[in-house]
């Protein structure tokens, strides 16, 4: 299936003053990528604003980068924002509250289900939890004598935290795409990434006996070598995201929390991409429990790897509206609410939406569909789904792609990841995917899938076919 796309003349202009006047992410705006007009959406799919008297469809594989968990126009969340909408929308959370605000921390907490994580700053996008979640490791370094002159963050490289001037200081160095401001950014530390994992899916013992020991030697000599500086470690756990989509072991994870232990560094994860159940547990970083218990550890025996501050976005609302959140334990926000911080006790940090009416209610209602647990099935599907029909037709070297195009393919939870040999060429995947009815957006050498978990195994089939077919297609193409 191919389909062809034209536009009305309304919309052609429409799409003349977008290309003149508006920038698109990561693009040039004089010489912009190609956009197509979207004019609904429903489930999984985008409904383009085409001339075509048949509704034009694509399946959204990519969940507008990771957040539509539940669906485009989903009834349950419709409803919760429309009933808020007609209470009031927003609010200034400095000298007020409200129910949606409480009722969401309530239940975040619950989705979290961690005890020692009960203290929540809402922020309103993913790079802003990050900066608050940097300042906030700062702050409670700076109130006590011995750790007041730790200023720097130990992460690891291929990693990304988002856009702005903290998060970029911790995102990796030379591959990211703020490398320009490497000189301008404070000093951080980099240690060398894990390696990645490339087995079963996580619902089937996907980590078993694929950990190598090597891969904790640089970030071990990193803490030695710097113990006195480390505020604070900072990764994403399980799945590195826009910084090379690589999968990692969890007893890397278990390594670095056995290492903030020993030094008493905080440890930060950013869980805004692999948050609420994208990677096949609820939040990425419980892999390394159910790894341990897999492995038999008693859990008296387990090394209890569990977040010191924890950033979550994206799906929070499952796209509905802009709004992050950093979750704290006792500890730092007793550290940071310290009479001894330099504030006398303050956190200061009070973005203007904080605390959104319309995201609250939104997000609230997100967390009541968590909560009920058909994430859990869903992503299994989905995972096993994505195994079967790409990852092993793209590992049997008999069907041409892997070792020719294909370097790497790797699926964990509902995450479908294509490494190839050369870079991308966007506009010319983004055609192809399109004319077939899937978006995917690949960038660099990577082309992936997150499809939103109320995709149905018919379009995931869909997207795992043209995928494939575009893949041939493009081997075609580069060796023509
Ligand atoms: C792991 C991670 N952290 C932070 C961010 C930044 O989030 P936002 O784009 O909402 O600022 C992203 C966005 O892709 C991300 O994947």
């Amino acid at each position: 299936m191919s389909q062809e796309i034209s536009y009305t003349p309304a919309v052609a202009e429409l799409l003349d003053f977008d290309k003149k006047h508006i920038w698109h992410p990561y693009t040039s705006l004089r010489s912009p990528l190609n956009v197509y007009p979207v004019k609904s959406a429903h489930g999984c799919k985008l409904v383009l604003d085409t001339d075509s008297p048949v509704d034009v469809e694509v399946i959204d594989a990519m969940s507008s980068w990771w957040c539509v968990i539940h669906g485009y126009n989903n009834p349950e969340l419709n409803e919760a924002l429309t009933n808020q909408m007609l209470k009031f929308s927003h609010v200034l959370l400095g000298g007020f509250t409200h129910k949606g605000a409480v009722n969401l921390v309530q239940k975040l907490l619950k989705v979290i289900d961690e005890p020692p994580l009960q203290y929540c700053f809402l922020a309103d996008s993913g790079s802003v939890a990050v900066e608050v979640a940097l300042k906030m490791a700062l702050q409670s370094n700076m109130s006590q004598e011995a750790t007041k002159n730790r200023t720097k963050f130990l992460t690891i490289k291929n990693g990304y935290h988002g856009d702005t001037f903290g998060a970029m200081s911790v995102c990796d160095p030379e591959n990211s795409m703020h490398h320009i401001y490497n000189d301008r950014l404070s000093e951080n530390i980099f240690a060398q990434a894990p390696s990645i994992v490339d087995g079963l899916p996580t619902s089937q013992n996907g980590f078993e006996d694929l950990w190598n020991e090597e891969d904790v030697n640089d970030l071990k000599k990193q803490f030695e070598l710097h113990s006195g500086e480390i505020c604070a470690v900072i990764l994403e756990p399980i799945l590195q995201g826009a910084g090379g989509l690589r999968p990692y072991h969890p007893q890397f994870l278990i390594e670095v929390q056995k290492l903030c232990n020993q030094y008493d560094v905080l440890f930060i994860m950013d869980e805004i991409a692999t948050g609420f159940g994208r990677t096949g547990e609820i939040f990425a970083f419980k892999h390394c429990q159910k790894y341990q218990d897999q492995r038999g550890i008693s859990p008296s025996d387990q090394v209890k790897v569990v977040p010191d501050i924890m950033c979550v976005g994206k799906g929070l609302t499952s796209g509905y509206m802009t709004m992050s959140a950093v979750v704290v334990n006792d500890k730092v926000a007793s550290r940071i609410s310290s009479p001894n911080s330099p504030t006398g006790g303050c956190f200061m940090h009070g973005p203007t939406f904080m605390g959104n009416a319309l995201a609250c209610s939104v997000a609230e209602k997100s967390m009541d569909i968590l909560l009920r647990g058909e994430w859990r099935r869903q992503v299994s599907a989905i995972e096993n789904q994505i195994y079967r029909e790409l990852y092993e037709y793209i590992k049997n070297p008999d069907n041409g792609l892997i070792g020719t195009v294909v370097k790497r393919v790797s699926v964990v939870g509902a995450v479908g990841i294509v490494e190839l040999y050369k870079k991308t060429d966007p506009e010319w995947f983004q055609k192809k995917f399109i004319s077939k009815g899937v978006h995917i957006r690949p960038f660099n050498c990577l082309c992936y899938i997150m499809p939103p978990y109320v995709i149905t195994s018919e379009e995931l089939t869909q997207v795992n076919q043209v995928l494939i077919e575009v893949l041939h297609e493009w081997k075609a193409h580069i060796n023509q």
